[in-house]
């Protein structure tokens, strides 16, 4: 099957989309966003110029996707700091802005942190916000280099696993270099299989309901020239059963000690699926994302989303007139109607099969493993 299903692969765009910057204009610093809500129908630009405006772009998924989130947790304490408002204030909020992603807080804590302990040396608020802005970019570099090592680590275990090349790979969600500092965490392990020629296809789900896959994935696998196929979630079980699937890549928003894996809505039965099937199911993620204070799974706070995004059909970049009530989409529920809508949901570790990190590999899935790859490079 499949070929007759592939995308042309014609869009030879670079495939460098810096997803956020730090700017300094005449008028002050601002932190730039490519707005993700737009695309793929626009490339807009976002510009913040205060930390509530990056807290509403974090809670509008504007900018998202873990380590995206670190960093610009992150500069938003450096742009609180440079623009002279509440520091605390501002952290406190950053933090808070969505619960599930551990690097949201991570990246916050990081330059807030090195805040404080410029201002506890003795330096002033002009030095302290300087030692928050260098935290930020640190953390910037420091995730463009975890995502190549990743990509190397990945594609390893993949030619490992599947001797022979022309790889089928499944992903969900969007993790590419629309949530890194780099070139993303499993995307990018698709991406360099699909530059080393390993890569026949990336079978795209399209993430219900807000469609990272179908708008955020596509896209960057369009410009990369790759050959993928957009699916709806709920063909990924007949792909599985056609024999089409060689392995699951996903991301990860936080991994606790016991190597639970929260990621988007919708991971969790492809786990389910990849082990009936027995195909590889491997999580690809630095290891700012591994929480190793929460010790299970089932203490992770998933983060529940508004109805309307379930019970209208959310396009975000098309404002619809006339059906403002709720989320401006279009509605395909009768009125009234209640939505179950987790963000992510949780895949216990006994049905992974791997997790990448930049340290190394974690195979098979063990507290023990874990703990010890993350030891390799603990930092805060
Ligand atoms: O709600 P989102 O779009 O922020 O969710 C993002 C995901 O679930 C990604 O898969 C995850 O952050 C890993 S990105 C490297």
């Amino acid at each position: 099957m499949a070929d007759q299903y592939a995308h042309s692969g014609e869009d030879k765009r670079p495939t460098e989309i810096p997803a956020i910057r730090w700017e300094e204009p005449p008028e002050g610093p601002v932190l730039v966003l490519l707005d993700q809500t737009r695309l793929p129908a626009e490339e807009v630009e976002l510009v913040c110029t205060d930390a509530s405006a990056l807290v509403e772009a974090i809670r509008s998924l504007a900018v998202r996707g873990a380590p995206l989130l670190g960093i610009a947790g992150a500069y938003g304490v450096a742009l609180a700091a440079v623009r002279g408002f509440d520091v605390d204030e501002a952290a406190a909020s950053l933090a808070s802005a969505r619960p599930t992603a551990v690097n949201l807080a991570l990246g916050v804590r990081r330059a807030h942190s090195a805040h404080e302990a410029a201002l506890a040396k003795g330096g002033d608020v002009r030095q302290a916000a300087s030692a928050a802005l260098a935290a930020a970019r640190q953390l910037h570099r420091e995730d463009a280099e975890a995502s190549a090592r990743m990509a190397e680590q990945g594609l390893a275990l993949l030619d490992e696993l599947l001797p022979g090349g022309g790889h089928r790979v499944l992903t969900h969600c969007n993790t590419g270099s629309l949530v890194s500092g780099g070139e993303g965490t499993a995307f990018a392990v698709a991406l360099a299989a699909h530059r080393t020629g390993r890569l026949r296809r990336l079978w795209v789900d399209e993430t219900r309901p807000l469609l990272q896959g179908a708008r955020l994935t596509a896209y960057e696998a369009a410009r990369a020239g790759m050959a993928y196929t957009l699916l709806t979630d709920n063909a990924a079980g007949s792909l599985f059963a056609a024999g089409e699937v060689d392995a699951v890549l996903i991301g990860a928003d936080r991994i606790t000690a016991d190597g639970s894996v929260a990621n988007k809505v919708g991971s969790y039965p492809l786990a389910v699926l990849a082990r009936y099937h027995h195909v590889p199911f491997i999580v690809v993620a630095p290891v700012t994302t591994v929480d190793l204070e929460t010790a299970e799974g089932a203490s992770i706070e998933v983060e529940q989303r508004p109805g309307h995004e379930v019970t209208e059909l959310v396009a975000p970049q098309v404002p619809v007139a006339g059906a403002a009530e709720a989320g401006g989409g279009i509605p395909v529920a009768p009125l009234g109607t209640q939505a179950y809508n987790p963000a992510f949901d949780v895949t216990p570790a006994e049905l992974v099969t791997a997790i990448v990190t930049e340290e190394g590999v974690v195979s098979p899935v063990t507290a023990e493993a874990l703990a010890e790859v993350c030891a390799r490079s603990r930092r805060v």
